[in-house]
């Protein structure tokens, strides 16, 4: 049907029966409220005539007949309301709640017919825009996080142009220095970028699930082989605790499962000290709580993605395990926020770019699997990414 022949509420009320059509507006999920008014001047003469569940248990509305101040203070609310009341016009205005997560609401104010006896009658809805206000809150913060990172490396190179081009114009042995730090600046921006590219892709068919299959334990392997090289350099040990081929394989996204295995090797290295050994350890056909059992007594522990579970699932297990500085308890729940580290810490010569845990976060998710992080200060710390074996 289209919209213009659609009955409006009026048109259907007097038809339909009452009590279905009061039934219905109970049953909004969104609080709304109707207020009336005799007295412009006067603003505690704003009464409350209807209040559906929501509404009542929004605003801990006790009884029809309430004033509007006992159940919303806020200035620019009420303003709003006497507008529809008085002025007849469309109002809206908004307010924040505190208590355990701060909530954002917004109220949408509309004029009603005059009552039979004169008095005035609004109507109100209110909307909680809790979720949108923090996602564009995230997505502001999150470009201006991008811009920061990719402008810091610019501005060193746009640095060293200048240096270049001036009193370094004749130096051949300071041009080689500083095309050097240049090389590694450019490097830097280049994997930011490919890093931002690759979580917008993640999240793009994050909702999509994967379709090949791949075994764990050949992925931790091809890793091992490309990072072995630049471990070898730092003196760091990588040892693999692997299942014979075939045994590891799960449904999943090959290049996806690469990047995982990739992370959580690259940081376990980068963050050992050196002569430190990481381990990096498949384990098949656990429950989802062995999975994530506790290796280290004493340890702090979160997990940062947890799978539906409706009983008697099996996991394929990736632990890596290295001996590193460890994370205090403080920053294991921002650790999978994008561009988020760890201040002070070391990760030797290659800065990173803070989204190699987000993406790890993302890919699990689309792959419906579990991410659990435990680590102890001064001893070391383990990632456990599980999947769901078919
Ligand atoms: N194994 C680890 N030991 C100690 N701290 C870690 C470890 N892994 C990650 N962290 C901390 O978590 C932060 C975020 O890790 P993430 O992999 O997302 O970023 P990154 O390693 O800085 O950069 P990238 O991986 O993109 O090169 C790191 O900066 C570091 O502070
Ligand atoms: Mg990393």
């Amino acid at each position: 049907m289209p919209i213009s022949t659609l009955p409006t509420a009026a048109s259907l009320a007097p038809q339909t029966d009452r009590p279905a059509f009061a039934a219905m507006v109970d049953s909004l999920p969104d609080p709304v409220l109707v207020v009336t008014a005799r007295d412009a001047e006067d603003s505690s003469d704003r009464r409350v005539v209807f209040a559906n569940p929501a509404a009542r248990e929004l605003l801990r509305i006790q009884s029809e007949g309430a004033t509007l101040v006992s159940a919303i203070r806020h200035p620019r609310v009420l303003e709003a309301v006497d507008e529809s009341l008085f002025g007849d016009l469309a109002g809206e205005a908004s307010y924040e709640t505190g208590g355990a997560q701060d909530r954002y609401w917004r109220v949408l104010t509309r004029p009603l017919a005059q009552t039979a006896d004169g008095a005035r009658q609004a109507l109100l809805v209110i909307r909680d825009e809790t979720d949108s206000r923090r996602n564009e809150r995230m997505r502001a913060d999150f470009l201006a996080n991008a811009s920061h990172e990719l402008r810091t490396p610019l501005a060193s190179l746009t640095g060293f142009i200048e240096t270049l081009r001036g009193h370094a114009k004749d130096d051949p042995v300071a041009r080689e220095r500083f095309l050097g730090v240049m090389a590694a600046q450019a490097g830097r921006m280049a994997r930011l970028i490919d890093d931002l590219l690759s979580l917008s892709r993640i999240e793009l068919n994050e909702h999509i699930a994967p379709e090949g299959r791949v075994d764990v334990a050949l992925a931790v392997l091809d890793v091992i082989d490309a990072l072995s090289p630049l471990a070898a350099e730092r003196g760091v040990k990588l040892s693999p605790q692997l299942p014979p081929k075939g045994q590891a394989t799960i449904v999943g996204d090959r290049d996806q499962i690469l990047q995982v295995a990739q992370n959580l090797i690259d940081n376990a290295s980068k963050y050992s000290p050196p002569g430190g050994a990481v381990q990096i350890e498949v384990a098949v056909g656990l429950t989802a709580e062995a999975a994530i059992a506790l290796s280290r007594p004493g340890a702090a522990r979160l997990s940062i993605l947890t799978p539906d579970l409706v009983g008697g699932e099996r996991f394929t297990v990736l632990r890596c395990t290295d001996q590193g500085p460890g994370i205090a308890r403080e920053h294991l729940p921002r650790l999978s926020e994008r561009f988020y580290r760890v201040e002070g810490q070391k990760s030797g010569e290659r800065l990173g770019t803070g989204l190699g845990l987000a993406i790890v976060k993302h890919i699990i998710n689309r792959h419906r699997g579990g991410l659990a992080i435990e680590s102890a200060e001064g001893q070391g710390t383990t990632f456990i990414a599980y999947f769901p074996t078919p």
